[in-house]
């Protein structure tokens, strides 16, 4: 696959992706809304935009198109989605922009999991009077745009995928206060990440792991799991936030409270969530059964 930049012969077909993607992807607009805007698309907007392209065997199979650093649109042809196509798109405007913001729509629950995969936070959100619709407008930066050249960059927070698992598992299995179990095979970790897709993370810094949690919720409250952080890089805000990070994602699922489990004879792993205002429930006991 090869990301290259617009030329005008894509047109009809960026057209093209963009409505039949559309359509699937926002199927609670009607679908005459987007049919009404494909000459706006291809006469107003196209030219006005930076738009590269994904190309497989000589073949347009997905568009990104900015204006400055507002992502217009991000849309792969839907037989071609799952293929990395987005992935590589959205990095390559992250290369050349090191600042990106994009509007989702609430009910595109993919496309807010993707961005969030991708490193980007809700800023805020609006009523798109056009459509009915709540628009989550969310932001990226590079990680570090802010430190002064000479200072190593902060670590960066990403979704934890399946792929990691052998580097968390021994970072769980190098942190003390960490229980771990059959319950964290890589079959059953790799079932959770299914069950709550880009809510876990991962803290990363020059591909080495130093950082990560659990996080999912069973739709009613959100869990986290096993968070640690290595013991060369504490005190360091990383903790912090993958806890905030979580939180964050739990809460654009939904999801109004978060419970943790800490063993009781981890005295420092209870000081921490103290310290970061999470309230010991003095009235509850936690009780376990074999299935
Ligand atoms: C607990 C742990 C994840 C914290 O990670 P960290 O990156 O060192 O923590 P942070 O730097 O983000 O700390 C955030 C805040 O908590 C405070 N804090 C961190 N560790 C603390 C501790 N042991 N006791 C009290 N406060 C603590 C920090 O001072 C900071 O406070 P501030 O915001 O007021 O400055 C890490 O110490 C760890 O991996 N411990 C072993 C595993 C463990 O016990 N995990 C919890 C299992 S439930």
């Amino acid at each position: 696959m090869k990301i290259r930049k617009f030329e005008p012969k894509d047109r009809d077909s960026i057209v093209e992706i963009w409505y039949k993607a559309s359509i699937i992807a926002h199927d609670f607009i009607p679908k005459e809304i987007w049919e009404a805007e494909k000459t706006t698309i291809r006469d107003q907007y196209l030219p006005l935009a930076e738009t590269w392209v994904a190309e497989e065997e000589g073949k347009v199979i997905g568009f990104i198109s900015l204006l400055d650093q507002y992502i217009g649109g991000l849309f792969v042809e839907p037989s071609q989605q799952g293929k990395g196509a987005g992935t590589q798109l959205i990095q390559r405007a992250q290369e050349e922009k090191g600042h990106l913001t994009v509007g989702v729509y609430s009910k595109n629950s993919a496309a807010r999991g993707f961005y969030r995969k991708h490193g980007f936070r809700k800023t805020n959100e609006e009523l798109q009077t056009e459509t009915g619709e709540i628009v989550i407008n969310k932001a990226w930066k590079q990680a570090g745009d802010s430190v002064k050249s000479g200072e190593s960059k902060p670590a960066a927070i990403r979704a934890l995928v399946i792929e990691d698992y052998d580097a968390v598992i021994e970072l769980w299995q190098s942190t003390e206060g960490i229980g771990l179990s059959e319950a964290d095979s890589r079959e059953n970790i790799r079932r959770f990440l299914a069950r709550n897709p880009y809510l876990s993370s991962v803290a990363e810094k020059d591909g080495e792991i130093l950082g990560a949690v659990l996080c999912g919720h069973d739709s009613r409250r959100g869990y986290l799991h096993h968070l640690a952080v290595r013991s060369d890089r504490r005190l360091q805000g990383i903790g912090k936030r993958l806890v905030d990070i979580s939180l964050e994602n739990l809460k654009a699922e939904g999801i109004d409270k978060c419970h943790i489990f800490v063993f009781r004879e981890n005295e420092k792993g209870v000081a921490f969530w103290a310290q970061n205002e999470w309230k010991a429930r003095l009235d509850l006991t936690i009780m376990s059964k074999r299935t």
